[in-house]
């Protein structure tokens, strides 16, 4: 459904992506794994056309566009099989829930007001946020305006979504509603592409990986695949040293209670509630 082929991108002279490829069927939900700074967000910028790419190909619904030559128009086509949702969130300040949501609708693609707000009630009711139509962000905790912008992406009525580490800019608490809004969808068959360092979630919710190292789609396969059978040496190193730190956290979190021994060899993954770097807000 969605076939990006040999991305090549730099920033400030230096080459950040170096021929990225990857595919997607539809109902597939594809996790991009990877270190910080190894080029996650860059290709899905790239891949929504908010960055111009150097050179690359992507082919979506059975349509080809040229990644640095695409026109506005191509642009634009494309982006009504697409929605993106930021880390951020991104919402408008001054408007509510669900103008937020209708927002798109409206003025990009001329939908009747009646019908967007139809729309858009209907998407904030799949978030969970069907009483909070009329709230205004600054109302709303980092959770619910996560949903609001899901709510949002959904409105679109995308063929596939794009998703920047949705999660990473929420308290942990917050977490959990957020990505069982995102498995709800998942669930429903919506095709994603979702940055993550929920390892767990990952695990249990994605079709197939694709692991980025430094620049490049070092691996891209089944997960099942990915975390039982890999063999690539990166990969095995990145998703040990995640073990070691939950690992880590889990004998601080142990000491804290009973200030006893720590316990011993469980450090496989999936044993709590995801993985997730520190990470300030920005
Ligand atoms: N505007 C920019 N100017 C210069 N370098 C940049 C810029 N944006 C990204 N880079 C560089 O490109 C590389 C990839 O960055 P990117 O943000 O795509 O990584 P990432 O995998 O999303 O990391 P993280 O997991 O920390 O979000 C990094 O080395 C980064 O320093
Ligand atoms: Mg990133």
């Amino acid at each position: 459904m969605l076939e990006l082929k040999e991305l090549h991108k730099s920033i400030g002279g230096t080459e950040i992506l170096h021929g990225v490829n990857l595919s997607i069927r539809k109902g597939e939900v594809l996790a991009v794994l990877g270190p910080s700074g190894s080029g996650k967000t860059t290709l899905l910028r790239c891949l929504n056309f908010l960055e111009k790419a150097d050179s690359g190909s992507v082919e979506l619904l059975g349509t080809s566009l040229d990644m640095h030559a695409a026109s506005r128009s191509e642009i634009a086509e494309y982006r009504k099989h697409t929605a993106f949702v930021f880390q951020n969130f991104n919402l408008f300040a001054n408007k509510t829930a669900l103008q937020n949501v209708t927002e798109g609708l409206i003025v990009a693609r001329k939908t009747p007001k009646a019908e967007a707000e139809a729309i858009g009630r209907n998407a904030l009711k799949r978030v969970g946020l069907a009483d909070k139509a009329d709230a205004y962000p600054s109302q709303l905790s980092g959770g619910q305006q996560q949903r609001v912008a899901i709510a949002r992406a959904i409105a679109a009525q995308p063929d596939v979504i794009m998703l920047d580490e949705p999660t990473s800019a929420l308290d942990p608490e917050l977490i959990g509603e957020v990505l069982n809004v995102i498995r709800q969808l998942a669930e429903d068959g919506m095709t994603m592409i979702i940055v993550t360092h929920e390892i767990t979630f990952a695990r249990s919710v994605a079709t197939d990986i694709l692991f980025m190292d430094d620049g490049r789609a070092l691996v891209q396969t089944d997960t099942k695949d990915f975390f039982e059978k890999n063999n690539n040496k990166r990969v095995r190193d990145f998703l040990s040293s995640l073990s070691e730190r939950m690992f880590i956290n889990e004998n601080d979190e142990n000491h804290k209670k009973n200030n006893s021994h720590a316990h011993s060899g469980r450090a496989s993954h999936g044993k709590r509630g995801g993985m997730r770097k520190k990470r300030g807000r920005k």
